[in-house]
């Protein structure tokens, strides 16, 4: 018998419950949320805004607010429960194995940091490339246009060649 890997949901969350204290009281974001992706599969959250979509996701990367509780449940991704790994080992899943795109990227970024730098960040951060491999590659030049010479050259870093 061959194991199938496809039959092992890649990540699943169960009664995933989030909770904000603010000044005026608690707010309930997640009350039992529950989904299952197998590996190749594509799910898409449709809700109505403040329903939670972004709370969800964000409690899958471990970047919730700090005034965010959670109250209930688990999001297992490969094996692993997210919610009881130790920090260290989080930092190594996120940005290598789990990635997010910010809604608003306006304020995703850092305004005072250069947008290469904060690009960059995850790639250095994760080994895949070096910061002197980083900084040929996407360090301003007096021609703010890409450059194929530019670019080239940081595929080859992220290769190790
Ligand atoms: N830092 C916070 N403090 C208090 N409540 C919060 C906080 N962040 C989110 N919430 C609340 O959690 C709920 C879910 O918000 P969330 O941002 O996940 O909605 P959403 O489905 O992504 O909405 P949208 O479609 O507008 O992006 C909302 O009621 C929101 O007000
Ligand atoms: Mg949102």
């Amino acid at each position: 018998m061959t194991f199938d890997h496809k039959a092992v949901p890649l990540l699943a969350v169960e009664d995933l419950g989030v909770e904000f204290r603010t000044r005026s009281g608690t707010v309930r974001a997640l009350d039992g949320i529950g989904f299952e992706l197998r590996r190749g599969e594509t799910l898409a959250l449709v809700g109505e805004s403040g329903s939670g979509k972004s709370v969800t996701a964000h409690a899958i990367m471990g970047i919730l607010d700090a005034a965010a509780h959670v109250n209930s449940g688990r999001i297992v991704f490969g094996g692993l429960d997210l919610l009881t790994v130790a920090e260290t080992e989080m930092a190594e899943i996120r940005g290598r194995e789990l990635a997010i795109i910010f809604q608003n990227p306006r304020t995703a970024l850092n305004p005072i940091r250069p947008v290469g730098k904060q690009i960059a960040d995850i790639l250095v951060r994760h080994g895949t490339v070096t910061a002197v491999c980083w900084r040929k590659s996407v360090s301003p030049t007096p021609s703010a246009a890409p450059s194929p010479t530019r670019s080239s050259f940081l595929a080859a870093c992220a290769s190790g060649s």
